[in-house]
This record gives structure tokens, sequence and C-alpha cells, in this order.
């Protein structure tokens, strides 16, 4: 059996395509029974049958293989579950010739608390304690419910049954076929589902309510939660049912199935999972309460909605041919989610706010530790981890500049023919390219291949030489280092008042071009600005020579760029800046322009960089830090006084998710009016939680400002705020609180938060919510985290999560002693499934380390603070 072990595949000698599946949960002693047959193509006579299965015990005597549809049934002499390599090998004593077959197979497995595979979840019913069994396949856990052929490439026809107490809800991908109620348990049989792959088969079991509607064509929608919580599914089964009827639109294929689901689980690890006809989410990512939810979270859960249910298309329908095609799900997924929620919510401007994605894959993808797009899996360990940035937010960003380079409807066109022809089958990545170069006559392969299969992106500066624009690139490195990639970059550029554009790949390292061909005249004079990148719709950065950056910062101050590229001439100077490749004097003053401010995605990065130097600053400059404040406060105030602390009449979403962050901030950098203020409100809500001095889009500003004053021995805030949190059953208010729970500026008290974190009453899934310490808690957490390792490595060591303790804590480090520090820790701590994460912490911390080093030695900048703290707006 030794020629099974190590390998990143099954051996492909028999094929599955049928499955007939039994299960029966017993939610009192966390235990599961059930049995499985799968209709079997022998391709290659074999002795062996190999699938996958973990943590499943099964018997020789239970498993058996009949040939064809005759009676000859063959018994295996021997079976092996060999854990390591999640297989299961069946050893037949006689040959199995080419044909077909039945293999049938008994197990038994545990309902695990890991939320993995067939686990258990808890709520609460009449004040009773309950458990629901649900499951999580993606990407490798089918195999610990039913031994099967658990690679996105085998794709069969699923049958399920179920055993459960009767008065449950029970639910998978198919409608009912059958139930029969015998006394306490029934059996419920669903339709036999289209031909999928294993990781989206789903199964619940618990106690729910639902609300319900239909598409035009028929398509039953429900949305499930917790009993007396279904109203609060309104919300996602109105943008469900419009989404399935754009998509439909879209792709030019209809949803596959009869039936749609999406169901609220109180312990969930990823935030939602687009299961084929019974999606799971979060509580926060699906439920709406009117009353208590904020602007965000209305958005949070439209976008997910619409994220999940593109997969319903792009992944279950056609999908993936392997993880190393992974990032074609999730980039695609994320970037037409945008799409849909563009179509549905015009008013929230979210292809702005898609800038957010973009820089969120740059800022991943400028560590030397990133990764390609298209990466090799070896192992089914592997996979857990390329559920990041760089296949969502990079994926999503590359797609979104091809689909700009192309011209929308001719890749909608080529999208829909892709999706037909690889229907009810799988595809690689170029696969997707050879659809869109067939439609578009352009070489989408050679071009793309460059942004798939390297690491990185490039920065390219552009300078003004005589009558010549002379473009070059390089690898963007957040290090400051110099990388070798090399890229076709697709250069937009405009200039004026947005009437001259123009566009060419940079396919060599440097290029340069006529002024004139550009913008008509050969010269550069008075207030006449270049921007390249256009709206952003590029994944890389540019670098302006002095003359080109002054004149962008004129144009930034008289607002006469468009909101994305005031965001991009913003974000490329913070990341170069970063790099050490433009002084911290130059990217203040460049701040400073912003002052005028109104966009929401602008003022949103405005602030997300603000509060990253004001904490470099700290480390750096001490002696300035007031300084920087007051000079960020006023940068702030201006905006915040425009929106108050309550919502105006008939106000935008925009205003109401914006008024949220100015005001958190500037509780973070101390403002004494929004502290005051801030604490007043809470006071008010205290009395009573449904006052109108404290609605939910400003909730969380009031909670971070009454934390700012709290500490160990005065610690009221603290405990109010606890109280709150024990008081609702609404998952985004105790979401919002654990966020602001450790942000006080006391180490005792931030250990007492971080503490909390792990106690029976947090669920792990929310626990890394506690862990946006300030920079007075970084000491703290980093202590807490080695102390209570064996723990986390306990609750959180099989999944995701855990990567999520290791960035959160050691990321903001900024040292080189730190570095070693945790460098030494790790060594004798050392786990796969952190690997990655810890390498890019740590390049991190250098990259800070760095970084505060270049700030001391810069002289202009004590002069260049002092006089924008001063500065009267
Ligand atoms: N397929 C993923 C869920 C998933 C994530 C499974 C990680 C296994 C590991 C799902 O479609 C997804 O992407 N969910 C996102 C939310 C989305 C809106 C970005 C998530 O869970 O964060
Ligand atoms: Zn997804």
């Amino acid at each position: 059996m030794d020629q099974f072990k190590g390998q990143p595949r099954l051996p492909k000698f028999a094929v599955p395509k049928r499955y007939d599946i039994r299960l029966k949960p017993d939610l009192i002693s966390h235990r599961f029974a059930g049995s499985v047959a799968v209709n079997l193509d022998i391709v290659a006579a074999t002795t062996f049958i190999v699938l996958n299965a973990a943590e499943l015990s099964v018997t020789a005597d239970s498993v058996s293989f009949t040939i064809g549809d005759s009676s000859t049934v063959f018994k295996p002499s021997r079976i092996e579950l060999i854990e390591i390599d999640e297989i299961l090998v069946l050893e037949f004593p006689q040959e199995i010739p080419v044909g077909q077959g039945l293999l049938t197979i008994e197990f038994e497995g545990i309902l695990n608390d890991r939320m993995k595979g067939f686990y258990r979840s808890t709520y609460e019913y009449n004040g009773e304690k309950k458990t629901m069994a649900v499951t999580q396949f993606e990407p490798a856990d089918a195999r610990r419910c039913f031994p099967c052929w658990d690679e996105p490439a085998c794709k069969a026809t699923f049958k399920i049954t179920l055993d459960v107490p009767s008065e449950l809800v029970a639910l998978s991908n198919m409608p009912v076929a059958e139930e029969i109620t015998n006394g306490n348990l029934k059996t419920v049989s669903y339709e036999e589902s289209p031909i999928m792959s294993t990781y989206l088969v789903a199964v619940v079991v618990g106690l729910f309510d639902y609300v319900e509607d239909h598409t035009l064509d028929g398509v039953k929608v429900r949305v499930y939660g917790q009993v007396g919580k279904a109203n609060q599914g309104k919300f996602a089964l109105d943008v469900a049912v419009k989404t399935l009827e754009l998509y439909k639109e879209y792709f030019a294929t209809p949803y596959s199935l009869p039936k749609l689901d999406m169901i609220a689980i109180p312990d969930f690890a990823a935030g939602a999972m687009e299961n084929y006809g019974l999606v799971t989410y979060r509580e926060t990512a699906l439920l709406y309460d009117e009353q208590h939810s904020a602007a965000a979270n209305k958005q949070r859960v439209a976008t997910v909605v619409a994220h999940e249910l593109a997969h319903q298309w792009f992944g279950n329908l056609v999908t993936m041919e392997w993880w190393t095609h992974l990032w074609l799900n999730e980039g695609f997924a994320t970037w037409v989610s945008y799409l849909a929620t563009d179509s549905l919510f015009p008013e929230w401007q979210i292809w702005s706010q898609f800038l957010h994605e973009s820089t969120e894959g740059l800022r991943l993808d400028g560590l030397a530790e990133s990764h390609p797009i298209e990466v090799d899996i070896n192992h089914a360990c592997e996979i857990d981890e390329i559920f990041d940035a760089i296949s969502y937010r990079k994926g999503a960003s590359v797609i979104r500049m091809l689909q700009s380079y192309l011209g929308a409807e001719c890749f909608q066109r080529s999208l829909a023919s892709y999706i037909k022809k690889y229907a009810c089958s799988n595809a690689k990545t170029e696969d997707l390219w050879a659809a869109l170069e067939e439609g578009s006559g352009e070489p989408v392969n050679k071009l793309m291949n460059s942004w798939t299969k390297q690491k990185g992106y490039p920065v390219v500066s552009v300078k003004v030489n005589e009558q010549k624009l002379e473009f070059d690139q390089s690898q963007f490195l957040s290090s400051g280092a110099q990388g070798e990639g090399q890229w076709i970059v697709p250069v937009t550029l405009c200039s004026g008042t947005y009437e001259v554009r123009k566009s060419f790949l940079l396919q060599t390292k440097s290029d340069a071009h006529d002024i004139k061909d550009f913008i008509g005249t050969a010269n550069i004079s008075g207030n006449y600005w270049i921007k390249l990148n256009v709206d952003q719709a590029g994944f890389y950065r540019v670098k302006y020579d002095e003359v080109l950056a002054a004149k962008l910062r004129y144009a930034v101050e008289k607002q006469l760029l468009s909101a994305s590229d005031r965001f991009g001439v913003l974000d490329d100077a913070f990341a170069l800046c970063m790099a050490r490749r433009e002084s911290l004097t130059s990217l203040i003053n460049l701040m400073g322009s912003y002052r005028e401010e109104v966009d929401y995605t602008v003022l949103s990065n405005l602030i997300t960089i603000t509060l990253k130097v004001e904490r470099i600053a700290a480390d750096a400059v001490p002696q300035l830090l007031d300084y920087f404040r007051q000079f960020f406060i006023g940068l702030l105030q201006h905006c915040a006084e425009r929106l108050g602390w309550e919502p105006k009449p008939g106000e935008s979403h925009l205003d109401a998710m914006l008024r949220g962050e100015i005001l958190t901030a500037l509780a973070v950098l101390g403002h004494d009016l929004t502290l005051e203020e801030g604490s007043k409100r809470f006071q008010a809500f205290l009395e009573d939680r449904n006052t109108p001095l404290l609605p939910p889009d400003t909730r969380k500003a009031a909670y971070v400002a009454v934390m700012q004053g709290a500490s160990k021995s005065n610690s009221s805030s603290y405990e109010s705020l606890l109280k709150v949190y024990r008081e609702t059953d609404l998952s985004q208010e105790k979401t919002r609180i654990l966020g602001s729970l450790s942000s006080s500026r006391d180490p005792g008290l931030i250990l007492e938060a971080l503490n909390f974190m792990l106690s029976s009453e947090v669920r792990s899934q929310d626990a890394v919510f506690g862990l946006a310490v300030n920079r007075e808690g970084r000491d703290v957490a980093w202590a807490w985290l080695k102390e209570n390792w064996e723990h986390l490595v306990k609750t959180y060591g099989s999944g995701f999560l855990i990567t999520r303790f290791v960035s959160a804590v050691v990321s903001p480090f900024a040292s080189f002693e730190k570095v070693k520090e945790v460098e030494e820790f790790f060594a004798s701590h050392a786990m796969p499934s952190i690997a990655r994460t810890l390498r890019q912490s740590l390049e991190r911390v250098n990259i800070n380390a760095n970084w505060v080093e270049s700030i001391r030695k810069e002289d202009s900048l004590s002069d260049a603070v002092r006089e924008l703290a001063y500065r009267k707006y």
C-alpha cells in the first residue's frame, strides 16, 4: 500500500459517477453513523481502490464491491485508513476488471467542534442550549464525513438521505423528495443532485425559521435563521432573488437547481460557503436587523450574498480543475459580486469601494513572501493558506484590469461562452484565457500569464525628459528592495480634463513616448497634470517624478481628479513612503491636500493611512507624536463636523458608513470633543438601547471612545460594554463590541480583554476580532499569545483562523529585536499551516523597523509636521 502514500492526488483507476449517501447524526452523543454506495467506472483493472477518508472509522466487514449489475461481490482482503495522507486504501484478493461497479462502505464519525467536516454548532432555544449539525467541506473535508474522491475534478451526482429527530429542520443541496416519520425519528431523502464536486455537498440539521420568495422563473429561495430571527433574513432574501435573475442574464445561463436555501450558522469559520443550493453563512454575513444593524453590515450582507451566488455559476457549475486554480473561483466571485451589488445599489458607488480590494491585494503582494496567483498544491493541508488576499483580491483586481482592457461587452460575451463550454465540468486558468482570447482577438494568455504565474507587480516610474515621457517598470517591494519581475502592463494615462486618454502596453522594462502624442502639445506647462492608471483599473503602482507629482498634488487640492484617481495618488504615495522611496515629509504634505475630501472611499483610505502613520510616528519620532495627532485631527475634523453623530434625514448610505469610521478614528487619535460626545452618548445608550443618540453606525465609535479612558482601576466602561455584549443576541452587535473591548490604553485592561476572547462567552470564530490592540497593547498581546499558544493550537490549529492570530499579533511590531524574539519563539513552536503567514508577518516587522530608522533621519519632518499641525482649515 506504500505506493499510495505521500501523493498529492488520488490514483485514477476508479472514477465515481454517483453517490448514494445516508447519514444519521446523533446530536446528544455528538457522533454520526453513515453509509455510502458509489457507482464507479473502473477504467483500469486493479486490485486496489483508493479514495479519501479522514477521522472516520471503517471496518473491512462493512466494505464490499459489486461488479456491474451482476451479483459478484468482492470483499477487500485488507483495508487501511492512512490518516496522514487522508486516504482509505482497499485491497481486493482478485483483480477488479474494467467496467462498472458499486462500492459500498459503512462508517462512523464524530460531530466535531472544529467547524469543518461534519460538525456541531450550538444555539439557544427557549433559554435552553441546543446543538445543530452542519457541514463545511471546502476545501478538503468532505472526507471527514463520508469516504469519497474528494477532489474538485471528481464530479458526480449525489443522492442524500438523512435520519434525524422528527422535530428538526433537515436541509441538503436539493429539495426533499420524500419524508417518512417514524416516532421520534424521520427519514428525509432528497432529490438527486446534478453533477457536482464533493466540496459543495452540504447538510444542516437543527431548529430554524425561514422567509421565502421566488425568482421570476420559479426558483424557490429561502433564508433560514434561528427561531425568532427569520425576519432578519428579508434583506438577504431580496438581494438573492434579484441577484439570481441578474446572473442568469450576465452568464446567459439559468441557475441550475430548483431551489436555493441560505442559512445562518452560529459557529462558522469562514464568512460564508457556496454549497450548491444550500449556502451557509455566519450570522453577521446574512442577517440584517433594521433597528440595530449598521450601514456597513447591510453592505456586507449584500456583497457576501452576491459573492456566494456568483459561485453557483463560477465554481459550482464550472469548477476549477485543481486547487491551483482556486483563484478562478474566488477572484472571479469577488469581482462579479461588485457587478451585482452595483446594479442593485448604484448609490453605494461600490466600484469605487472596489479599490479597497485592490489595495489589500497590493499590500500582500508587495511582500517578497507573497505567492503567485496560480500556486502548486501538493497536499490538502496547503490549500487553506491560499484563501488569502492574493486569490481573492489580486485575483479580482487582475480580472478587473483585463475587463477594462478588453471592454465590458466583449468580456461578458466571452465569459458566457466559457460557462456554456465548461458547464458541469472543470476548467483551468488557461481555459478562461482561451475563451477570452477567442472572443476578443487579443493575446490574453500571454498578457495574463505575467500576472498569474509570477508573484508581485510592478511600479511604473514616469518622468518628463525634454519632450518625452519616459516609462520604466520594476517590481514593487514594500521592503524597498529591487525585485526581478517584469510584466506586460496595460498602461493608461489621462490628463487635463479627462478628455485626453491614452493607453499602451508596456512590454519591456522601459519605453518612451513623445509628450505631444499624448496630450497634443509638447510641453507640460501651467497646471497641466498627467495621471497614470486611470481609475486605478490596473494592478500596479505609479511613481511620478517631482514635476508630475507637484502637478498632481495641485490637481488633488483643486478636486480636478476623479475619486478613484485621488485614491490612487494617495495610496501609491503611502506605499512608496513605506518602501522608503519617498519621504514621510512629502507624504504628509500630500495628505494635507485632502483636507476638502468628501468621497467615502478616499476618506476611508485616508483614515487607514492616518492611523498607520500615527503608529509608525509613535515608534520613530515620539517627540513629534502630538503634532501628528493634531494634524490628523484637523484633517478629519472638517468632515466629522459635517456629519455629526446622528443621521441626517435622507442621507446617503456612504455618509452613514463614513460617520462611523471618522468618529472612530478621531476617538483613537484622542480628539477631546469626540471622546466627550462618545461617552455622553454611550451613557444614554446604556439607559435605553434604542436611544436615537447612538444609532448602530456610530456605536463602535462610542465604544472605542469610552475605552480610551478605561483602565484596570477604572473599568466601569469596560464592564458596561460587557453587559451590552451579554444582553444582545445580535451577532453584529457582539462583533462591534469585541472589536472595541481591547482598545483601551491600559495594558492590564487590555490583557483582561484578551483573556475574555478565549472565554466560553466568545465563540471561537469571533476571538480574532479582539486582537485589534493599539500600540500600548502590542507587548501584552505578544506575551498573551505565547502564554496561550498551546490552547490556541488546540482550538484553532486545524483551520485557517490560527493564521489570523499570528499576523494580528506579530505584524504591528517595528523593531529588529522583535523579529529575533518572534523567530526564536516559533523556532520551537513551528507548524506548517502558519509557516507562510509567519514569514509574511516577520517581513512586515522588518519593513516597519527599516521605516522607523529612515524616518528618524528625516530632517525636514519636524518643521513640516509642526506647520501642518498649526495650519488652520
Ligand atoms: N468558498 C469560500 C468559503 C471558504 C473560505 C471555504 C475559506 C474554505 C476556506 C466562500 O465563497 C468565500 O469566499 N467566503 C468569503 C466571503 C466572501 C464575501 C469574500 C469568506 O468566507 O470570507
Ligand atoms: Zn468565494
